[in-house]
Formats: structure tokens, C-alpha cells, sequence
């Protein structure tokens, strides 16, 4: 998994850039920086529907105000001179504890954009999650990204589509099931009823003079598509949903989701089984009963209900139920480094990244995502040496100040 040529920056795990794939031309230092560059180069209507939250946005902020209460009281004196961030998921060796989390539509910010994430995520040597609502389909991501990949799974009402589905992402060699459990009606992103932003991408009235406002992004990406496969559509739905999608376009959400599909789902598909959005300790518990392998801490980054709690808050009373027999990730908000160490110093085993690696593709694709993971091992390796932690299992919460402000 880890290419030996790829890049990784910082402590002890430097190593040599691939002279395959150039440089990124982009000058940012953080992520926030690509978020600033993307938010220019994006139509309004994209850039909002990958940016912000649902409703009052009230998720969104209590998701970075529970990062924030957790504080690091360093260890010092240790030497930190040979530090690593290598870890495992799932038995299988990752350059970095994070995952690239399954978003769908990427490719609208950038032509193919889940093969550029994709190819970035192999090069850093971490897993990437493509969405079942991928404008590229998964066969295609598998052959041209390589890499180690994981397929996010949406279960349709009609529940044979979905296994279908999944004898694809099987025939297709993916190594894992991300099941999104958090998901079971439409999320109410008022946004995106203004700005009329719709799944599959229409050109409207509403979003029309938005579009061509940004030529760079209508040319590089729409007419693109325009010009080689047609309007951007979900290339993993069968032709049926994506008839109905095109003379409609409203996203298939499966309101009838239970423990018994997942059960059902643990009979069809071998390999690690995740379920992705799980807020309470007895969900946790109960995913782990009907066999899942790991579990992802995530209120879909605050995109879906906006009273949820925040996943760095529900975090803890998870691992007092499951630790040890499961993986347990979390996503939501992690921007900077130190934001992954303090989970996994909470005691999650991973982390999931979903808008660091858009901004990233969005403003240079695959240069541009392979630079938004490199800025975050980066700022681990350095927060790593800050804490006197030289390798991932020197972190714990004597590490941690929590309720800081
Ligand atoms: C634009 C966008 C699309 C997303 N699409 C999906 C999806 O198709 N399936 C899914 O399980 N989660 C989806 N998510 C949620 C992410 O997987 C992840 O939980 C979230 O982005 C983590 O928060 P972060 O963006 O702050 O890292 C999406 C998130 C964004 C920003």
C-alpha cells in the first residue's frame, strides 16, 4: 500500500516525490488556505453545498468547539528524534492514521476528481472511501487510481439494487464496506434550494449567471464532461435510478434502514464491514453485534441533522462501550493535525478527512489532494514531536486537558 515512492513529509518517515506525478503548483500552508482558493475557483453553489452544514449550522460549530475543549499537555524531554505515524487499518499498513472519507459528487470540483483524490490517497499510502453517489464509477476508480480503496454504501428502498451494488464493489476488487447509517431522509440544506444547487448538477435559472461567472470551472470541468460523457451523472446507480434522477432530480434516501439489513449486509459482503455515523454507545455496541469490523464517530460533518451531537463529545462513552473490539474512527471538522492526534489520543484507532481532500482537488486535483494530505502529516509528525509522542501508541488521554476553552 505504501508506494515506496511517494512522499510523506517530516520525522522519520520522509520520502522521495514520485517523479510521475508533478508538484503542486498551489502556495497554500494549511487547509484553510485551499478552502479560501477553492471558494474562488468554484461556482457559489457548489462551493456551499461542500462547505456548509444544514439549517442553523449549529452542527458544524459545536462540531470545532469540541475539538477545541480538548487541549494537549505535552510530554517534554523525550526523544522524539525517530518518529513515525505508521499505523494499520484493519491488519493493513497506513502511512497515517486517516482515511479519505467517502464524498459524493467530487468529481463536479474537479473533471474525474474521484480518480485524482483516489490517486493521491495511494500515494500517501491511506485508504480512499469512493461514495455510492460518485460521478465516477467505482470500476473505473478501481482501475485507474490503484491505491487501497473502500466503497461507502447508501442502501436503496429497493434493497436488490443495493446487493447488486455490492457484488460490483466486490467484482471490483474493493477492500472494505462503509455502510452510512446517519442518512435515512433528505438532510434540509436551504442553501442549496437557493442557490439552485441540485444532485445530479443542473445549469438553471437560479445557478446560471453563478456558473458562468466561473469560465475556469465551467470549461475545465462541466464542458469537459459536456464534451466527452455528458452531463456529470451517479455513475454507481443502476440505468433505472439514473432515468428517474435525470427527469427528476431528488436524492433516494432509505427511510426502512435497520439492524436486520445490516445483518443482512454482513452475509453478503466478507471483507471489513464499517458503519459510518454512529453517535451512541449502544448503536456502537449493537453494529458490533451484527458483525461489523469498525465503526466511524460522525454526524456526517455536520451535514445532516443539525441538533446532533458533536462526534469528539459522543467519542468517549463509544470507546467505554467498544474499545478493543472494533475499530472505531471518527470524522467531522478535523482540519489540522493536531485535531487527528487528539482523537486517536482519545482513544480512537483512525480518522476520516472528507472536505480537506476536496478543497485540495478542487483548486489542483490530484496535486492538489495529495497536498491536502501532506499538510496534515505534516502537522501530525509535528504535533507528534510537540507531545513527546514519537510514535501513535505513545498517545493517551494523560495526554489531554479536556473541557479546555
Ligand atoms: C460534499 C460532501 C459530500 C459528502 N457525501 C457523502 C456521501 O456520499 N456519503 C457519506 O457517507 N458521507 C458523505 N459526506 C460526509 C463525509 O463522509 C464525512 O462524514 C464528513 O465530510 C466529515 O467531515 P469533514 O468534511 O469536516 O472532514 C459528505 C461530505 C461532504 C462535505
Amino acid at each position: 500500500m505504501n508506494n515506496a515512492s511517494e512522499v510523506a513529509v517530516g520525522g522519520s518517515s520522509k520520502r522521495t516525490a514520485s517523479a510521475r506525478v508533478r508538484a503542486s503548483r498551489v502556495q497554500a500552508y494549511n487547509i484553510a488556505d485551499l478552502r479560501t482558493m477553492a471558494k474562488k475557483v468554484l461556482p457559489k453553489g457548489l462551493f456551499q453545498f461542500v462547505d456548509r452544514g444544514t439549517e442553523n449550522e449549529y452542527a458544524l460549530q459545536r462540531m470545532r468547539a469540541a475539538i477545541d475543549r480538548v487541549a494537549i499537555r505535552p510530554k517534554v524531554l523525550v526523544d522524539v528524534s525517530q518518529r513515525t505515524q505508521e499505523t494499520q487499518f484493519f491488519g493493513v499498513p497506513s502511512a497515517m492514521p486517516l482515511a479519505v472519507a467517502p464524498t459524493g459528487a467530487a468529481g463536479l470540483l474537479w473533471y474525474d476528481g474521484e480518480i485524482e483524490i483516489a490517486r493521491a490517497a495511494a500515494r500517501m499510502g491511506i485508504p480512499f472511501t469512493l461514495s455510492t453517489a460518485s460521478i465516477v464509477s467505482m470500476e473505473r476508480v478501481a482501475q485507474e487510481a490503484g491505491g487501497r480503496l473502500w466503497f461507502q454504501l447508501y442502501m436503496w428502498p429497493e434493497r436488490s439494487m443495493s446487493y447488486e451494488l455490492i457484488d460490483r464493489v466486490k467484482a471490483a476488487g474493493y477492500e472494505a464496506l462503509v455502510v452510512t447509517v446517519d442518512t435515512p431522509v433528505t438532510p434540509n440544506r436551504e442553501y442549496n434550494r437557493h442557490n439552485g444547487f441540485t444532485l445530479p448538477m443542473r445549469v438553471n435559472r437560479r445557478n446560471a449567471v453563478d456558473v458562468a461567472c466561473h469560465p475556469g470551472w465551467l470549461l475545465r470541468v462541466f464542458m469537459r464532461y459536456m464534451l466527452t460523457t455528458g452531463i456529470p451523472s451517479l455513475e454507481n446507480f443502476p440505468e433505472s435510478l439514473k432515468r428517474r434522477l435525470s427527469q427528476a432530480p431528488s436524492p433516494i434516501k432509505c427511510d426502512s434502514l435497520c439492524w436486520d439489513d445490516l445483518k443482512e449486509i454482513r452475509k453478503r459482503w466478507h471483507g471489513p464491514l464499517i458503519v459510518k455515523g454512529i453517535l451512541r454507545p449502544a448503536d456502537a455496541q449493537q453494529a458490533r453485534d451484527c458483525g461489523a469490523d469498525g465503526i466511524v464517530v460522525s454526524n456526517h460533518g455536520g451535514r445532516n441533522l443539525d441538533a446532533s451531537i458533536a462526534p469528539f463529545a459522543a467519542l468517549p462513552a463509544i470507546l467505554d462501550q467498544v474499545r478493543g473490539q472494533m475499530e472505531v474512527m471518527i470524522d467531522g471538522g478535523l482540519s489540522r493535525g493536531s485535531d487527528i492526534v487528539k482523537a486517536l489520543a482519545l482513544g480512537a484507532t483512525g480518522a476520516f478527512a472528507g472536505r480537506a481532500p476536496l478543497w485540495g482537488v478542487a483548486v489542483d486535483g490530484e496535486a492538489g489532494a495529495y497536498l491536502a494530505l501532506q499538510i496534515l502529516h505534516e502537522e501530525v509528525d509535528r504535533v507528534l514531536a510537540f507531545v513527546g509522542a514519537p510514535r501513535l501508541s505513545d498517545l493517551d488521554a494523560g495526554l489531554l486537558h479536556l473541557d479546555a476553552n
